[in-house]
């Protein structure tokens, strides 16, 4: 087993990239890092006889699964409930209550929900240990921290790092949760590529306003090509109260090899992809999103532990 390095977390619940502090990045990526050493021995057990309720409430592939592998790996066992029509919130129960039952039956729980604010009323009740998977348009922490240690990762560091976010400003968590974290670091750079209905929120341009970061707002994506780090996402279908307006926004922004000659942008994506980037990109050296996903088990295997003191 590698040796505990005792760097816990300050809070009990992850809910939003709003409450970390650069000290708690450094320490979850640092952690993460001894995670990746661990998984490539096979896992260890330092998690047993712990157990992982794992709620999703929307659809799910790469954060569900990733948290049930992470889980394994670490020797802990995992219940997991999916899709709201077979849950008893169904049948009108609370968030809380499912949350406060849950306590009977779990060490620590992961939920995804379509509401933004779910996660904090799951916090507010939750005896064990408490993170959000993702709650509606609002937070999605844990893919905001994978993206991180992605980035530190493929690019040596994080500090001075210029990222381009392209597509759904709007309503993708995603970019929500990131712009949040690496506000954290020094010396960055924005450029927010969208149509002019899927701006930037502005939860997220008032924040980096407030903290002095510069960031540009274009509409062209040949106008975000000479980032260091380009940050491609779907538009949220499921967020669209008109899908017309969705059939229209869907496809503005396709990203081919072509378009990447003689550049050099690290590109990421939270995936699923649905079209925006071309799988000519996929051999590129820097097309790194399916080392993204990959990284997903890595951080969250930290994130398990530190939560539950077993760093
Ligand atoms: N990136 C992400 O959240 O993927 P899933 O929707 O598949 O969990």
């Amino acid at each position: 087993m590698i040796c505990a390095i005792n760097m816990l977390l300050p809070f009990k619940h992850l809910t939003s990239t709003k409450q970390l502090t650069r000290d708690d990045t450094d320490a979850i990526l640092k952690v993460s890092k001894e995670m990746e050493e661990v998984l490539k021995k096979g896992g260890d057990d330092r998690l047993a006889g712990k157990i992982l309720a794992c709620l999703f409430y929307e659809p799910s592939t790469r954060t569900r699964l990733s948290f049930e592998s992470a889980m394994h790996r670490l020797g802990g066992d995992v219940l997991s409930a999916v899709g709201f029509q077979f849950s008893s919130l169904y049948k009108g129960e609370t968030i809380e209550d499912t949350i406060t039952v849950m306590n009977e039956y779990a060490d620590i729980i992961t939920m995804r929900h379509p509401e933004g604010g779910s996660a904090d009323k799951a916090a507010s009740v939750s005896e064990v240990p408490f993170i959000n998977a993702g709650d509606g348009p609002r937070q999605h922490p844990t893919q905001a921290l994978l993206d991180l240690y992605t980035i530190q990762k493929e690019k040596g560091s994080v500090d001075g790092t210029h990222i381009t976010m392209v597509g759904d400003l709007l309503y993708g968590r995603t970019v929500h949760s990131l712009s949040f974290l690496l506000g954290l670091y020094d010396n960055m750079r924005f450029t927010f590529v969208s149509p002019k209905e899927l701006k930037m929120s502005e939860k997220v341009t008032s924040f980096l306003t407030e903290k002095g970061i510069n960031y540009t707002e274009v509409e062209d994506i040949e106008d975000g090509l000479d980032a260091d780090v380009l940050y491609m996402t779907r538009v949220q279908k499921e967020r669209f109260a008109d899908q017309s307006e969705y059939e229209r926004l869907k496809l503005k922004y396709v990203l081919t090899a072509d378009m990447l000659k003689g550049k050099d942008c690290t590109i990421m994506h939270p995936l699923p992809r649905v079209g925006e980037i071309d799988t000519s990109v996929d051999a590129l050296p820097n097309a790194a999103y399916f080392r993204e996903a990959g990284n997903g088990v890595i951080v969250r295997m930290a994130l398990l532990c530190m939560l539950l003191d077993a760093v």
